[in-house]
Formats: C-alpha cells, structure tokens, sequence
C-alpha cells in the first residue's frame, strides 16, 4: 500500500448537540474506488463535506498525497485536487450547460474584451462538447438552460462538470453524494462506466450511494457508517450482501467494537 490520496484520522464533528461524526479513520488510494455507505442520517454526506472543505471537523486530521491539510472552504479543497458532487445539486438554473461546466473558471474572449472580463461562449460550448464527448456523457444541447433539464440531466452536468476539473489533475480526488440517485437505467450505466474510467486514470473516488448493485459494480472497498462511527471496512470482492445489510442497519455489530469499546 502506497500513499494514501486522502487520509483522515479521528475525525469528530457535532452539528449542536448532535453528534454526525465520532472517530472517524478514512483513507482512499490513488486509483481506489471507496463506496461509502450507511443509512439516512448515517453522517455520509457530513463526511463528504469534512473532506471537500465544506465543514470543518472539531477533532482530527486529514492528509492529502501525505501532506497534512486544514481545509477553511472548498476552494482550498479543490486545490488540493478535491472536487465534490453534491448530493444538493449546485447549478446555476437559468444558465445553460456549458456555462454550468465551466463555473468559475470561464473562459475569456482573446484580446480587449477579455481584459474587460468578456466570456467566450462559443469556445466554452466547443470546448464543452469535447469533454462531454470524452468522458462518454452527453445530455442535451450545450445551449440549454439548466432550469430546462430533467433532475436525471442535472446529475450528469454537475457530475460531468466535477469530473472535467478532477482530470485536469494527475493526482485527483472525486467524491460523489448519492450521483446516481435520481437516474434511470442507462444513466446509471453511464455513470458506472464513468466512475471506473476515471479511477483506471488514477483518480481517488468515494461515492456515496444507497444503490448495493452498483456498490458491486464499481467499489474496491466498502466502508459502512451507522450513527457516525464507521462500523465496517472491507474489500468489496467478496464482501457478504447480508452482512452489508446488517451492518447497514446496525443488527450487525461493529467490526470494530473492541477497538472503540
Ligand atoms: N446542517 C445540519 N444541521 C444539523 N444537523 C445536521 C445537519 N446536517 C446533517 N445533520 C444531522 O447529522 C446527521 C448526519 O447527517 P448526514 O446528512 O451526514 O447523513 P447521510 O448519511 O448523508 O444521510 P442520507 O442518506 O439521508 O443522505 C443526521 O443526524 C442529521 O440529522
Ligand atoms: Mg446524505
């Protein structure tokens, strides 16, 4: 086992009284594909969001490629080489989809009118196109408002939109909330696909997901959350469906009892 991409450690984090994470040790491997489960309330998303930045742990210690990080905003995430996939989709609804893509980082016209801060539209939905295209998802036309696109379609652009930052990086770290959770079967397909292509190219991936199939489909290792401490972490090859459940829905007891007894 090599460097870890990310590596958290002892992480704690309380929202009031309540106590969403309490201990938690998490590490993804370059390449890795982690699927992180558990059930409603579990603390998966505020787990996502302790490593995309978003909320900062009371406890704990998280290392990005060995290098210990202390993340204030998801900007120091993303340039750590984290990007995430909300589960709360954030688009920009009336703008369509190449805008969407290129959020923050648009592209300027060439020469005066891009010193004035001047998009270049044609050469986002162009440049656009051939991401879309590579990453092997295509929705609607490049034009289209968001507002305009099926909860499906939203869920491929904010994912596209991710994975077109995370593969700028050679050592990049995708997470993903629930991405598949409002698509249909072929999407579903699309997204699986997508998720193994990138993680072949080194990208570190924990996803997030409700959806056991597709847990089989694309983890390496499941790693399982009930009632904020992490209560199972093993191989997915192998792993025994039921006990998944079990664990899932704490009639399984903790594979790490003694440890945190
Ligand atoms: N902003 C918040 N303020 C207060 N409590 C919160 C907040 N967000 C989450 N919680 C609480 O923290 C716990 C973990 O929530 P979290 O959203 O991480 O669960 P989850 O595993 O993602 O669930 P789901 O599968 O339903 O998305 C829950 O008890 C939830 O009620
Ligand atoms: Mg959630």
């Amino acid at each position: 086992m090599g460097t870890p991409a990310l590596a958290l450690s002892g992480i704690e984090l309380h929202y009031g009284f309540v106590r969403a994470l309490d201990g938690i040790d998490f590490h993804v491997e370059p390449g890795e594909v982690v699927g992180l489960l558990g059930d409603n309330g579990a603390g998966k998303s505020t787990l996502l969001k302790v490593m995309s930045g978003a909320h900062r742990p009371s406890h704990g210690t998280i290392h990005v490629h060995g290098v210990e990080q202390s993340f204030h905003a998801p900007s120091d995430a993303a340039d750590a080489g984290i990007q995430m996939v909300y589960q709360d989709l954030s688009l920009v609804e009336p703008q369509d989809i190449a805008t969407n893509l290129n959020l923050g980082q648009e592209t300027l016209r060439r020469g005066p009118l891009g010193w004035l801060g001047f998009v270049d539209r044609k050469e986002m939905r162009r440049t656009s196109e051939k991401e879309l295209d590579r990453l092997g998802v295509r929705t609607a036309p490049m034009t289209r408002p968001v507002e305009m696109l099926s909860g499906g379609q939203r869920q491929v652009v904010a994912l596209a939109r991710s994975a077109i930052r995370v593969n700028g990086e050679s050592q990049g770290i995708l997470l993903l909330d629930e991405p598949t959770a409002a698509l249909g079967y072929e999407q579903t397909k699309n997204v699986e696909s997508l998720i193994r292509r990138m993680a072949d190219s080194g990208i570190a991936i924990v996803v997030v997901t409700h959806d056991l199939p597709l847990c089989y489909e694309v983890t390496d290792r499941i790693v399982i959350l009930n009632r904020g401490r992490k209560v199972a972490d093993l191989p997915t090859a192998g792993a025994d469906r039921d006990h998944i459940v079990g664990w899932i829905t704490g009639s399984r007891p903790s594979m790490f009892a003694e440890a945190s007894a």
